[in-house]
């Protein structure tokens, strides 16, 4: 898959010309990220996608498919938004017998009761995931649904466990060891919301039948052409460098628009990616998403005509379904009579255009990522490579640590000390 980015629409608030300018005077920095810089070695796992062995990954999914009608995958943040977002996509196509049923990213008592529900009326095996495993929503999740599953499948329950995690005191690595559970790992270099691509989300769907080795296919392949030269149509490069020149102009927002309904928790996985790794400065770009046609009538107007705050990345990929035509209604004069014949596929891609049009018309600076195939297993992977390579470059453009969350760390400490941990004061 080939990703052009087409950056015209936006080109009367940021010229190609000065897009190409900032390039030149980056041109360094760009190609240190793109080798991959010595100082964040130890977070940069993720970006050589071919180093990768999935056998071991392959061969306990199929494990599970033999003993599970649902894994409950248990995950917060980067640990469980990849698998969601992908599988939202695939699951049209999955033949595996084993659904997902994604938990432990909340505090709600409603959604633990749903997921207990779930366990107790179906063949269930557990999938916990986290990094570090200290936060609160996965970590108390995972203890309940634990005491359900011991309840329900007695000393066996443990063969029931899959625990994605790092090593060390404390973390799940030693839980497996004392208690027997299914260990795979969460890589010492790969962060939550870089980790799509790696056990923590390709163990997952690899249960939920999605063939990994094609997405890390398409993934490798977006590596090869944008991790090479800096010339104009590397998009990846052309993407980071307008973001980061937008901002100066004084934009605020960076709305991801899509038009495949499905692709709703992918945006929910780009929010958290692009908010998480640059937020660390008033000079970026708050990330937010919506899903058009439906959200062109809600939002359509205001980000039309509204503040001159946002500008819109729209997402030019879809499903290859042009086998749907719109018939002649023989019956009903129902004032339609114009759709007649046509695929029905082009009413959603004349909608993007037409939605491009007018907000650009209006003053919206817009620009485009156009996919060259459709979006099926292998594209998708590309496109998370796209993004975790071009949210890296963009947090270094800013100057930031793409790295870290010390914000989120923080609030994770409030808790503790509110809830009584050890070691934490309020
Ligand atoms: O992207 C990140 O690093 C974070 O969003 C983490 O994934 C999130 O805080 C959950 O962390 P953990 O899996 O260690 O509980």
């Amino acid at each position: 898959m080939t990703i052009t980015c087409n950056v015209s629409p936006a080109s009367f608030l940021v010229s190609e010309g000065e897009i190409h300018a900032a390039i030149h005077r980056q041109s360094s920095l760009i190609a240190a990220v793109q080798r991959g810089e010595a100082q964040y070695s130890g977070s940069l796992g993720w970006l050589d996608v071919k180093t990768q062995n999935i056998e071991e990954l392959v061969r306990v999914a199929k494990h599970v498919q033999s003993v599970a009608e649902v894994m409950i995958v248990i995950g917060i943040g980067g640990s469980n938004r990849g698998a969601v977002a992908a599988i939202e996509v695939l699951k049209r196509t999955s033949t595996s017998p084993t659904t997902l049923y994604f938990a432990g990213d909340t505090l709600s008592p409603t959604r633990l009761a749903d997921a207990l529900e779930v366990l107790k009326t179906k063949s269930v095996v557990l999938n916990v995931i986290a990094k570090d495993f200290n936060t609160v929503e996965p970590g108390i999740t995972f203890r309940m649904l634990r005491s359900a599953m011991q309840a329900k499948y007695g000393c066996a329950y443990a063969e029931r466990i899959i625990v994605t995690g790092s090593e060390g005191s404390g973390q799940l690595h030693e839980l497996a060891q004392k208690h027997g559970y299914t260990y795979l790992p969460f890589p010492s270099d790969i962060g939550g919301r870089f980790s799509v691509l790696s056990p923590v989300g390709l163990f997952p769907l690899a249960v939920a039948g999605v063939d990994i080795q094609n997405l890390l296919d398409g993934a490798y392949t977006m590596q090869q052409r944008i991790r090479t030269g800096q010339d104009e149509n590397n998009p990846a490069i052309l993407y980071a460098v307008l973001r980061s020149l937008m901002r100066k102009k004084g934009i605020i927002l960076e709305s991801l628009v899509t038009f495949e309904p499905d692709l709703q928790h992918f945006t929910r996985w780009w929010i958290q990616l692009f908010a998480e790794t640059e937020g660390k400065t008033d000079q970026v770009l708050f990330p937010v998403g919506f899903s058009y046609s439906e959200d062109l009538h809600a939002v359509g107007q205001y980000v039309q005509q509204g503040p001159r705050i946002l500008m819109e990345t729209f997402l030019d990929l879809h499903y290859n379904l042009d086998n749907l035509h719109i018939e002649a209604s023989k019956e009903v004069v129902d004032g339609f009579a114009y759709l007649d014949d046509k695929p029905f596929s082009l009413l959603n891609k004349t909608v993007y255009q037409a939605a491009l049009q007018a907000h650009a018309h209006d003053g919206v600076p817009c620009i485009e990522l156009k996919s060259d195939s459709a979006l099926d297993t292998e594209s998708l992977g590309g496109l998370f490579y796209f993004f975790l390579f071009c949210a890296y470059l963009s947090a270094r453009l800013l100057g930031v640590n793409p790295f870290d969350q010390e914000g989120v760390e923080q609030y994770k400490r409030n808790m503790y000390a509110e809830l009584g941990k050890s070691g934490y004061t309020k």
